[in-house]
Order: structure tokens, then C-alpha cells, then sequence
């Protein structure tokens, strides 16, 4: 996750690629930026959709004006009316103040729908004349209000093909792809593998205050032969569950657990403790280690895992998987509390 200062200063200069793939979407990305050209981002989940919008926002003319961001799967049609074009005080029961909507904050600036294709037929309705004219009311308002907003739209699913479909708003898809730009997978993305995993080594080492120095040959293959299914977000996830769970300066193989490796180890593995502490009330599990004053990060790490074991009611399989991590190093975890009861 990027804090807020990395993402003011993300450009789409500062995206990493090597790739001819991601090279061609930057390049694509850059003369969108200049222009106020509805964009519409396709691509698999974890791709980085999400950061590209803000970069493309970033870059452009706009940079100055309000980047905001609205995702309208889940949301009543008052809550999104309000959401979207904001409301006036009483408008509905507990509107007690006035209120501005997504609209209105990126006046001058980008509106991000985020997952649109999950974006239902009412609130499709309710867009299209504010994406067409520009136009709209607030909640309970009389007053037309005008908003110049750059619109960006992301998805994983293919619209086009909704569209034809008549699962999406035939109107509403043409005026929002202005322009499409497609990230490539991670997959699609050797030339960048290597300098990706590098970076984001570098970024967690110094994020855990760990003093890892290097990654063994073995470890570096395994994790660019990896398909990465879920892309960047994944790669992001494995690695931090590598860095926080790494003991020494290197890296080893084993250090490194993929998601299709835990579904083969967890699913693989019937848990003989189970049986011993059938009828065992939460209570009567008292982890004396970690001492809650102790401020130092391995204390933290462990009292995470004792978090995790107790809300799977210490189940060695979920508490891994949920950890992502192997049963081994969750073991060499366990093992190294100490507890007064010798339930582990
Ligand atoms: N170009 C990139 N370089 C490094 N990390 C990235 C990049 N793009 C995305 N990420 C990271 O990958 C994760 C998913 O990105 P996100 O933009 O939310 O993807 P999407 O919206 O496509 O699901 C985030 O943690 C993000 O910081
Ligand atoms: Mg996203």
C-alpha cells in the first residue's frame, strides 16, 4: 500500500518498465495525459489500474484539480445518488449538513470509476447525463450544476464485449472509451520481472527495518518463474510475507511461498490437533510470549500469528493460509513462544 506523499508524486515517468508491452501502454498513457480524453483501463486484476489512473492524473494538465475516486458496486441508489452528485441539507432522513459528491470534488480535475462493469443499470443511468453534459443536480438541489472533469474508468472485465451483450450501457461505453489503453499482465511482462521483484525486496527491507542483503539464486528463479496470476498486488503480498518472515541476511528458496503452493500444502494437510483440543474454550489457551510491551518487530510479527491462531481457533492449516506462509516456518513461529499450557 503507498502512502499518500508517493502517490502526489507518482507520475507516469516514475513507473518502472522494461517491457515492450508496458513500454507501448506508457507511451499511450502519456499522450492521453495531455489530452482530456475519457480513458478507459482494461486489464487483469492487479495490474495496477488503480495507480496508473492516479498517475495519468498526475501527469496531465489537471494535476492541480481533485483526483477522485468512486467504485459503485455495493451502494443503495440514494447513497450513490449522494456519492456521485452530492446532497443538500435534509434532502433525506440524516442528510443534516450540505455535501458535495464525487462530481463536484473533481470539478477541474479526474473522476475514477473504479470496476465500472460492476457499476449497476440504475447508477449507469444516473451517470450518463453528467459524463455526456456535464451536468447535474445535487440531492434535494434545484440548481443545474456544471463540472469539467476528466473522466477514467477501469475494469477487468471486457465492456465491449458487456456492451454487445446489453450487460453494460451501449451509450455510457462509448463515451467513457475515449480511448483504451490495456496493461499487460504481469505475465506479459518478463523484461520487467526481475527489476520488479528487486524493487519491491529493496521497498519491504527497508519498510520492516529488515537487513536483508541478498536472495539466493534459486529464490530469485523461483519467484521469476512464478506465473503470477494475481500480478503486482500479488507479487507486493509475497513479497512482504517473504521479507517479514526471512531470519536471515539472504533469501532462500524456502523462504518463499507461492499461493499454488499453499493450496497444495493446505489442502493436502489434515490437522491431528484438531482432535486433541476438541472442546478447548478459547480461554483456556494463554500464549504468555509475546510480551505486549516489547515494541520490537519480531514481537509484533508474533503477535500477529497469535492473533491469527485464536481467530481460526488455532487452526495450524487456516492460521498458514491466512498468513501465507508454510506449515514449517508458521511451526518454527509457534514454537519459538513460549507458553504456560503445552497445547501447541
Ligand atoms: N507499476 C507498478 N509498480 C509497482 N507496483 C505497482 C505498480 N502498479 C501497481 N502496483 C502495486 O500493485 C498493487 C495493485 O495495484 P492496483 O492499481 O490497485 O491494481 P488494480 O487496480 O489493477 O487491481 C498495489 O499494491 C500497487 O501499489
Ligand atoms: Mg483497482
Amino acid at each position: 500500500m503507498k502512502d499518500h506523499q508517493e502517490i502526489a508524486a507518482l507520475t507516469l515517468e516514475s513507473l518502472f518498465s522494461n517491457s515492450p508491452a508496458m513500454n507501448r501502454c506508457l507511451a499511450l498513457a502519456k499522450q492521453a495525459a495531455k489530452c482530456d480524453l475519457p480513458i478507459l483501463l482494461q486489464g487483469e486484476t492487479g495490474t495496477g489500474k488503480t495507480l496508473l489512473a492516479q498517475a495519468i492524473h498526475n501527469s496531465s494538465t489537471r494535476q492541480n484539480g481533485n483526483f477522485a475516486s468512486f467504485n459503485a458496486s455495493a451502494m443503495s441508489d440514494t447513497l450513490l445518488e449522494s456519492q456521485l452528485f452530492g446532497h443538500e441539507k435534509g434532502a433525506f432522513t440524516g442528510a443534516t449538513s450540505q455535501m458535495r459528491g464525487k462530481f463536484e470534488v473533481a470539478h477541474d480535475g479526474t473522476l475514477f470509476f473504479d470496476e465500472i462493469a460492476d457499476m449497476s443499470a440504475i447508477a449507469q443511468a444516473k451517470i450518463l447525463r453528467a459524463v455526456e453534459y456535464g451536468e447535474y443536480e445535487r440531492l434535494g438541489g434545484e440548481r443545474t450544476r456544471h463540472a469539467d472533469v476528466r473522466i477514467i474508468s477501469a475494469t477487468n472485465q471486457p465492456l465491449r464485449k458487456l456492451a454487445g451483450m446489453g450487460q453494460f450501457r451501449n451509450d455510457l461505453y462509448h463515451r467513457l472509451n475515449g480511448l483504451t489503453l490495456v496493461i499487460p499482465s504481469l505475465r506479459d511482462r518478463q523484461e520487467d520481472l526481475s527489476g520488479l521483484i528487486a524493487n519491491e525486496l529493496k521497498k519491504c527491507a527497508e519498510g520492516f527495518v529488515k537487513n536483508i542483503t541478498s536472495i539466493h539464486p534459486d529464490a530469485f528463479s523461483k519467484l521469476l518463474n512464478y506465473s503470477w496470476p494475481g500480478n503486482l498486488r500479488e507479487l507486493h503480498r509475497v513479497i512482504q510475507a517473504v521479507v517479514l518472515f526471512t531470519e536471515d541476511e539472504v533469501i532462500y528458496q524456502e523462504n518463499i511461498i507461492l499461493d499454488d503452493e499453499l493450496m497444495d500444502e493446505t489442502e493436502a494437510y489434515d490437522p491431528p490437533e484438531l482432535k486433541s483440543t476438541v472442546g478447548q474454550t478459547k480461554a483456556s489457551i494463554n500464549l504468555t510470549v509475546p510480551d505486549k510491551n516489547d515494541l520490537s518487530l519480531e514481537s509484533a510479527i508474533l503477535q500477529h500469528i497469535e492473533k491469527v491462531y485464536f481467530m481460526t481457533e488455532r487452526n495450524k492449516r487456516k492460521t498458514a493460509k491466512i498468513l501465507g506462509v508454510s506449515r514449517s516456518t508458521l511451526d518454527r513461529k509457534l514454537n519459538s513462544m513460549d507458553t504456560d499450557s503445552d497445547l501447541l
